[in-house]
């Protein structure tokens, strides 16, 4: 009996082998050769420190004096006039909410741009999602080399983006850090050595992670050098009103190539000059030619969305069209960026002024010469090491700071901590 029990027990366990070899198999092996990948952000060495005067700046969001992250009060406001509007919650069309593109169009190329008219443009997720769209857009239509310049440095996800959407990536020159200012014989070199007709990457405005612009009489440099060699341009701006204060200073360089006859493509991002990082609302847009060209080049772009994420969400799309659709409350939010720049300039002058007052010998003046959200202090990966490790000061290894982390209560520790490890 029982060696009969045996063998059907057996005969039962070698049928189900393949089976079960399979499930061994695939539970301990199925992403055994996945790699560790590096860490994507900083915040880890931060949160494991536990000193109560620790300074993060190396988040890419803006703070306010107390170190807090801002809601906008216009941003409040909309939101309240759109929740009291009891409106439904169908899906927006592939290319989004239609109010809020118009609007961030106009934002974006002025109310009497000739671009208006010709212009393709769609709801994006942020500026990441515009940039990515942009991104498969040029990848599978730009008629020349699917080579795209970008600067040398750049936002560190703009080479991800693009690669991961099959464009290879290319540098040009851009920073000079003997000078921590622009390489700008550099990078007009650059944009004449590179085969007629690539496509080129300009930040719009307060460019990350170094806060150099360049200047509008340099920006119509590069235009030029940028038509002679029959370039293309892609332009991310992620910050604008954010640098300057001013929305429309800080769109110089987009509208000035468009007015020189530039069909250029934009990402625009509401992360920043709205506040609305989490809500992830963003738009991209491509400057066409002629009606014709508009319906053609529109009926791609929903082709490449529709698979993607079929619609964007509604609610901060909802949220930018308020504001951007109604005089008061658009008055209002211009004096709120304004209001966040300021402070970020602030702060800038705070820095230098205290490193000064403690005697450094080092010429602070890039400080207050950048602009924008971030700042490159000049400080080595070593230098930034001991900041973090002696000091409790965090932000990223290449020397980029967040000045929006900056507050007047931690701008002196953290002028002393910089003064320690540089001198
Ligand atoms: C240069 C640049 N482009 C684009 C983005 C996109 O940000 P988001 O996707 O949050 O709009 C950022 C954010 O830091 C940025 O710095």
């Amino acid at each position: 009996m029982l060696s009969s029990l045996r063998i059907v027990s057996r005969q039962a366990a070698l049928r189900r082998a393949p089976a079960l070899n399979l499930a061994v198999a695939r539970s301990a092996s199925t992403w055994a050769n996945v790699p560790q990948g590096p860490p994507v952000c900083i915040t880890e060495a931060f949160k494991a420190d536990s000193f109560d005067k620790k300074i993060n700046l190396g988040v890419g969001a803006y703070r306010d004096d107390k170190g807090k992250p801002y809601v906008l009060p216009s941003v409040r406001k909309a939101e309240q006039k759109v929740v009291e509007s009891s409106l439904n919650k169908e899906y927006a069309g592939i290319t989004g909410v239609p109010e809020f593109t118009k609007s961030a169009a106009v934002l974006a190329y002025g109310k009497d741009s000739s671009a208006l008219d010709r212009l393709v443009i769609t709801q994006s997720i942020s500026g990441t999602g515009a940039l990515r769209i942009g991104a498969a857009f040029l990848a599978r239509f730009y008629p020349g080399s699917k080579n795209i310049y970008i600067p040398n440095p750049s936002w560190a996800n703009h080479g991800a983006i693009f690669t991961d959407a099959g464009l290879q990536v290319q540098k040009y020159r851009y920073y000079n850090k003997d000078t921590i200012g622009l390489d700008f014989e550099g990078l007009v070199a650059d944009i004449k050595a590179a085969p007629k007709g690539s496509m080129f990457l300009f930040h719009a405005c307060a460019h990350n992670p170094t806060g150099v612009d360049p200047t509008v009489e340099q920006w119509k440099e590069i235009e030029a050098v940028v038509k002679a060699q029959g370039h293309y341009a892609f332009f991310d701006m992620a910050y604008q009103g954010f640098a300057s204060g001013n929305i429309d200073t800080d769109a110089f360089a987009v509208r000035y190539f468009v007015e020189q006859g530039h069909n250029i493509c934009l990402a625009q991002s509401f992360a920043k000059n709205m506040g609305l990082y989490g809500e992830r609302i963003g738009a991209f847009s491509i400057v066409t030619e002629s009606a014709e060209e508009k319906k053609r080049v529109d009926s791609q772009v929903k082709i490449l969305v529709r698979p993607m994420y079929s619609n964007p969400p509604i609610h901060g799309a909802r949220i930018a069209s308020e504001i951007l659709n109604s005089p008061a409350l658009y008055d209002q939010w211009l004096g709120e960026v304004k209001g966040m720049a300021d402070r970020i300039i602030t702060m800038r002058a705070l820095l230098k002024e205290n490193l000064e007052k403690l005697g450094s010998a080092h010429d602070w003046s890039h400080i207050t010469s950048q602009i924008g959200m971030f700042a490159y202090t000049g400080l080595t990966p070593e230098q930034m090491d001991k900041l973090a490790k002696e000091h409790s000061v965090y932000a990223t290894k290449d020397g980029r700071i967040s000045v929006a982390g900056i507050t007047t209560e931690n701008v002196g520790r953290l002028a002393e901590a910089i003064y320690k490890v540089k001198g």
